[in-house]
């Protein structure tokens, strides 16, 4: 199908939404659920961007509770990325299946070191190095609560084993429930008949499983993630340490993705990591939706230049209006494959509009970043006492020698002139509360739209967007949007 006249040159402030007769009591009860790919459904359709100032593990575990999903940034040498997936995945699960151990030899030292390292509150200690056999537990509450005694043995504080209670490596969860319930314990390890370390459970886990259904998660109750890779050079490795390290989506993010170099390394990937999502982008035109569509990639990414660290379009002329290069590749691939709408959104209603035009999600940079779980530091203004966060293009000559200072990326990259740039954004607080108010907006948006979730209303408009669009004159623009 061919894009229609009316979305030609046009972007999200070209347009307002006709309201239509409403159906849902409250809000509240609007429904979001979509898929970022083909085989990963998400609550809530928003993505957080794979970009150093917007992406670490932090971000990509805030967004997978609430609902979405985050694509960790790939600037950093492979270790150092499959370890913050790692830190993801490991965050929460119906079952911890591989329990950071430590023996009973190890100092109180090593262990604050380990817990500390992991963000976790407690710790199995096993009875030699690497024997997996369980000696005993050491949580928090064993140890002082000053620095004192780093050089202590673990097994002097530590509960064992005979006062411990612990379960089989089956056990249901309701059953593990009653047992942390009644003994009053947060951990329950499980353990075979040899008393090897087969799992964990915890009770923030299970706490998390029933208060946040809507959490994105994998089978075993883990939390998903994406992550970032390039199309040359180390990026094989990169996606098999990815994949290891429990890898929901790998995303090729490339700045011209309808391009040869994207081919060779769709065909690459898939050759070998046929198992897991395979998002690639990005892409600005119905060809390239089509193109990468019949590689056969999981979800196409959609965007060239809107973003707001992007000189792209400055520097090269090259990029197509964003609202435009949705309904293209809509237009060109329909619904056999999702599209992310990756950039531009500046206000809660471009997602609405991203969303009913085409996008299956919508991913985010600058409107997430500046939160207390985007990367970097919160700078005060000694003289305004006002606070701002940096966010940054990743070809921004910072971003890009960050990259090479970190031990990521090559000196090549130095020779292509920046397309990208950084900036300060305010300080937010937590993304928490931004995720919020957009699901808010969003909801209300569904009900304006007539429908009880908006996988309805997009299903109406998606076939026909203009027939319920109203295209601004200047005048209906200021009326709109100036205040
Ligand atoms: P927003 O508008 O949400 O955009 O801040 C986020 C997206 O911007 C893209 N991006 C870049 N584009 N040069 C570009 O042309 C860059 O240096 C650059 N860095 C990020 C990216 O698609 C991201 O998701």
């Amino acid at each position: 199908m061919e894009i229609e006249p009316g979305f030609i040159g046009r972007t999200f402030d070209d347009f307002l939404f006709r309201p239509r007769r409403g159906v849902v009591r409250s809000r509240g009860e609007v429904r979001l659920t979509t898929r970022l790919s083909t085989h990963v459904p998400l609550e809530l359709p928003i993505v957080s961007a794979n970009m150093d100032s917007v992406t670490g593990a932090g971000m990509a575990r805030t967004m997978a509770l609430e609902g979405g999903l985050g694509f960790v940034h790939r600037a950093m040498p492979i270790d150092a990325q499959a370890a913050e997936v790692e830190r993801v995945k490991r965050s929460h699960g119906h079952v911890v299946e591989e329990p950071i151990v430590l023996p009973r030899d190890a100092t109180l030292r090593e262990a604050r070191e380990v817990i500390a390292r992991h963000h976790i509150t407690g710790i199995l200690i096993e009875e030699t190095r690497d024997s997996g056999v369980l000696a005993g537990i050491l949580s928090n509450r064993d140890m002082p609560w000053d620095e004192s005694g780093g050089e202590r043995r673990i097994d002097e504080l530590m509960t064992p084993f005979a006062r411990m209670r612990v379960a089989a490596p089956d056990v249901d969860l309701h059953e593990a429930e009653k047992i942390l319930f009644e003994n009053r314990i947060e951990k329950l390890p499980l353990v075979d008949a040899d008393r090897r370390i087969r799992g964990l459970i915890t009770k923030s886990d299970l706490i998390l499983a029933c208060r946040r259904p809507f959490s994105s998660k994998d089978a075993k109750g883990r939390l998903r993630v994406g992550a970032a890779i390039g199309a040359r050079g180390d990026f094989l490795e990169r996606a098999a340490e990815l994949v290891s390290s429990g890898a929901d989506a790998l995303l090729i993010d490339i700045a011209h993705g309808h391009s040869d170099v994207m081919r060779t390394a769709v065909e690459a990937v898939k050759r070998k990591h046929a198992g897991v999502d395979l998002v690639a982008g990005n892409v600005g035109t119905g060809e390239g939706a089509r193109f990468l569509r019949d590689l056969g990639v999981n979800a196409i990414k959609v965007g060239i230049g809107p973003g707001r660290g992007c000189r792209t379009r400055l520097e090269t002329a090259a990029g197509v209006p964003q609202l435009q290069a949705i309904r293209e590749a809509w237009c060109a691939v329909g619904e056999d494959i999702p599209i992310i709408a990756d950039g531009g959104a500046r206000e809660d209603k471009d997602l609405f509009l991203a969303l009913a035009c085409g996008a299956s999600s919508v991913m985010l940079g600058s409107m997430l970043a500046g939160t207390d779980e985007s990367p970097g530091t919160v700078i005060e203004d000694p003289a305004t006492g006002r606070k701002h966060k940096l966010y940054r293009g990743m070809t921004s000559p910072q971003a890009v020698f960050q990259a090479l200072y970190d031990g990521a990326g090559d000196d090549s990259a130095l020779e292509t002139p920046a397309e990208g740039q950084e900036m300060e954004v305010p300080y937010k607080g937590s993304v928490v509360d931004v995720i919020h108010r957009i699901r808010g907006h969003l909801q209300s948006a569904v009900s304006y739209g007539g429908g009880r979730t908006l996988a309805e209303v997009r299903s109406e408009v998606v076939r026909d967007p203009l027939a319920h669009l109203v295209t601004l004159s200047d005048a209906s623009r200021r009326e709109s949007y100036e205040r």
